[in-house]
């Protein structure tokens, strides 16, 4: 089957030229594509390039962060109908950076999820416990806890269709990758707490995915893309992930 979704998270890199040059590269391909959706999230001051160089094309837009409120005196903060003022269709909340580097707790972070919900964009959730959460046996509990979070702000439903990405703290930009079989069990976890009646949620693993791991991973039954860190600056290895989706 098809995976259905494949995301690069830029995080704080690139340039116009890398922009263009990358985007020109991804727009060419898209066509083959066609079966996976492809989304690229660029820092805030590149996404109305990229939108127009995007657009009436496949390959979606997102924001790596939002603000929670809609407008006001929050000096130096980017909201959700900014966002999709611009031409976003997704929006990151809760990636591990923000929440180990930029204090998000839980409930910030459900916050955030609403407030990306409210201005029609679609949130990106990312999940993931720390190495010693692992190794303690804790991962289950840390994922409960931050479904949970969104779950008692947002209501039981919200995350039954929800974009949700795995990503393990302890594989992100480490290259260390988590196993396919460590990914799918924590994905069957996930789809089983969130998942309501037909609802399903779409499940990314995130977490140094390269070209040479990505169909592992791609082949579990719960495993429906991914969120591409570094590998998605790499215009080739992000469409060879992109590809790996298709098989
Ligand atoms: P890497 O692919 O660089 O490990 O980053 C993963 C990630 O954090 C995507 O959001």
């Amino acid at each position: 089957m098809a995976r259905t979704l494949v995301v690069g998270n830029w995080k704080m890199h690139g340039s116009r030229q890398m922009v263009a040059e990358s985007l020109a590269v991804l727009s060419a391909a898209a066509p083959d594509l066609a079966g996976v959706g492809v989304a690229v999230c660029p820092p805030f001051p590149y996404l109305q390039q990229a939108a127009a160089l995007l657009a009436g094309g496949p390959v979606r837009l997102g924001a790596q962060n939002l603000a929670v409120e809609p407008s006001g005196a929050f000096t130096g903060e980017v909201s959700g109908p900014m966002l999709r003022d611009v031409g976003c269709h997704y929006v990151i909340v809760g990636h591990s950076e923000r929440r180990a580097l930029f204090g998000e707790d839980d409930r910030l972070v459900a916050q955030k999820f609403r407030a990306a919900h409210l201005a029609g964009l679609q949130p990106i959730l990312c999940v993931g416990e720390l190495l010693a959460q692992r190794e303690a046996g804790d991962t289950e509990r840390v994922i409960a806890s931050q479904l949970d979070a969104v779950l008692a702000l947002c209501g039981d439903q919200a995350l039954a269709d929800a974009v949700i990405a795995y990503e393990p703290v302890w594989a992100i930009g480490t290259g260390k990758v988590a196993t396919p079989e460590q990914a799918q069990a924590v994905h069957r976890f996930i789809r089983q707490r969130v998942g309501r009646g037909d609802a399903t949620p779409t499940i990314l693993y995130g977490g140094s995915v390269k070209p040479d791991n990505a169909a592992g991973l791609f082949a579990q039954g719960d495993v429906d893309g991914g969120l591409i860190g570094g590998a998605s600056l790499v215009p080739e290895q992000f469409l060879s992930i992109c590809r790996a989706a298709l098989s």
